[in-house]
């Protein structure tokens, strides 16, 4: 049986983590509907424990880039989504991730970059739900930096081989 070559996949094997963007703002509608792809991602019992802040203002870019430690250049980004889940969900880091690899997915498929950037029980992960004046049942879960970029791929990958076992692992 042949492989499929279909549209989800490619995208799926073609994103790569860009930190060099272009100084290019993403339509509104489309980061809109970036975030709606977020919104509709599977979460334990259904829960959606999620909220999303997206950030394009100058300003708040920059004070996240300078909170967040290995994220300095989301201040050269178009857009920072920061992925909130309720504190006291059980599944909420997982729902959460899963909201935020949609997110990541969507917009490669718009041809927009983006870096997932740590933010899940950081130091500085207060002090963004804080500067972005979300209640204190949420958590900080992600950070996501999206942009134009014209910046080539370079993290290896393991091969395919080395990480797939079949039934057991043996
Ligand atoms: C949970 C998580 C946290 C990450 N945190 C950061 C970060 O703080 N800064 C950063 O530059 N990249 C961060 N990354 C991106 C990874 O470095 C990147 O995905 C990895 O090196 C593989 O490269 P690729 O995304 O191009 O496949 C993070 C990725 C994940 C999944």
């Amino acid at each position: 049986m042949s492989v499929m070559n279909n549209e989800v996949v490619r995208v799926l094997k073609e994103r790569r983590s860009a930190r060099n963007y272009l100084p290019k703002p993403i339509p509104r509608e489309i980061l809109e509907d970036i975030i709606d792809c977020g919104r509709l991602a599977p979460s334990a019992n259904n829960s959606q424990p999620w909220v999303f802040v997206v950030v394009t203002e100058e300003a708040g870019k920059k004070e996240i880039s300078r909170l967040a430690t290995w994220g300095k250049f989301i201040a050269d980004a178009a857009a920072c989504v920061a992925v909130f889940c309720e504190r006291n969900n059980p599944h909420g880091v997982e729902d959460g991730s899963a909201a935020t690899e949609n997110i990541i997915i969507a917009a490669k498929s718009y041809g927009i970059d983006s870096c997932w950037v740590a933010g899940y029980r950081r130091t500085y992960s207060d002090d963004i739900r804080k500067f972005l004046e979300v209640p204190g049942n949420y958590e900080l879960i992600s950070l996501v930096s999206l942009g134009y970029s014209d910046e080539r791929p370079r993290r290896l990958k393991k091969e395919l081989n080395e990480v797939l076992k079949w039934e057991k692992f043996h």
